[in-house]
């Protein structure tokens, strides 16, 4: 397990990292990447969508183009202060501070739940995938994109020494162990040689 495979960690990691956020991300996870995703969902407006590891709002920012609402969860104190900036406590963005394996909502709660970028960090992707697949709708989407396993046996062990990286038929196994059963995965890149994202797209059965 990487080091940053640790909800203490991590949150001590985006202390630090929420000051440069917005200025980094953009080089492996960009605007056209993220509107890309969105479109996989084919969204009409009328969803209810929750973004999980929802950070300063850079996906959410990208929802709120399509929906009117969004709720948005975060462990982290610090990101979500760089959210409150950009969007405020009580406009579009009903905020939460909480656990991705632990999420605040009753079954069956969502349309969508998306989560960019979080899954990396989470000890327990499997129990938190559950989480998402609890509080989703039948019928309704889960997209959550991650860090593709990289091919270059020495970026695997670094890779794996910080955080999780992981392949398509590491992907299945954690979608299926969670008890999705439809859903693909597509990957994505800001530009040739820049590290590749895996991004999963899912539905639950009515
Ligand atoms: C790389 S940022 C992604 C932010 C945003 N989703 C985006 O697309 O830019 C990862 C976020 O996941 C959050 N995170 C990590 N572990 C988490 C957990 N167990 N529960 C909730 N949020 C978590 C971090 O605090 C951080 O804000």
């Amino acid at each position: 397990m990487g080091i940053l495979e640790h909800k203490g960690r991590a949150r001590i990691f985006y202390k630090y990292l929420s000051q440069v956020y917005d200025r980094i991300n953009p080089f492996i996870w960009n605007e056209a990447m993220r509107d890309e995703a969105i479109g996989w969902l084919e969204l009409d407006g009328d969803e209810k969508i929750l973004d999980v590891g929802c950070g300063t709002g850079f996906a959410t920012e990208g929802l709120l183009a399509q929906v009117d609402t969004v709720y948005g969860l975060d462990q982290s104190a610090h990101q979500l202060e760089k959210a409150y900036a950009k969007f405020g406590r009580g406009g579009p963005v009903k905020f939460h501070r909480g656990d991705a394996e632990r999420l605040p909502f009753r079954d069956d709660s969502f349309d969508v739940v998306w989560s960019s970028g979080s899954i990396e960090y989470w000890p327990n992707p499997v129990d938190a995938l559950e989480e998402i697949r609890r509080i989703t709708k039948p019928g309704g989407r889960v997209l959550i994109v991650g860090p593709d396993y990289p091919n270059n046996t020495l970026f695997q062990k670094m890779a794996d020494a910080i955080m999780l990286f992981y392949d398509e038929a590491e992907a299945d196994r954690m979608f299926r162990e969670a008890g999705f059963t439809e859903f693909e995965h597509h990957i994505q890149q800001a530009r040739p040689g820049s590290p590749r994202a895996i991004t999963t797209v899912a539905t639950i059965p009515e």
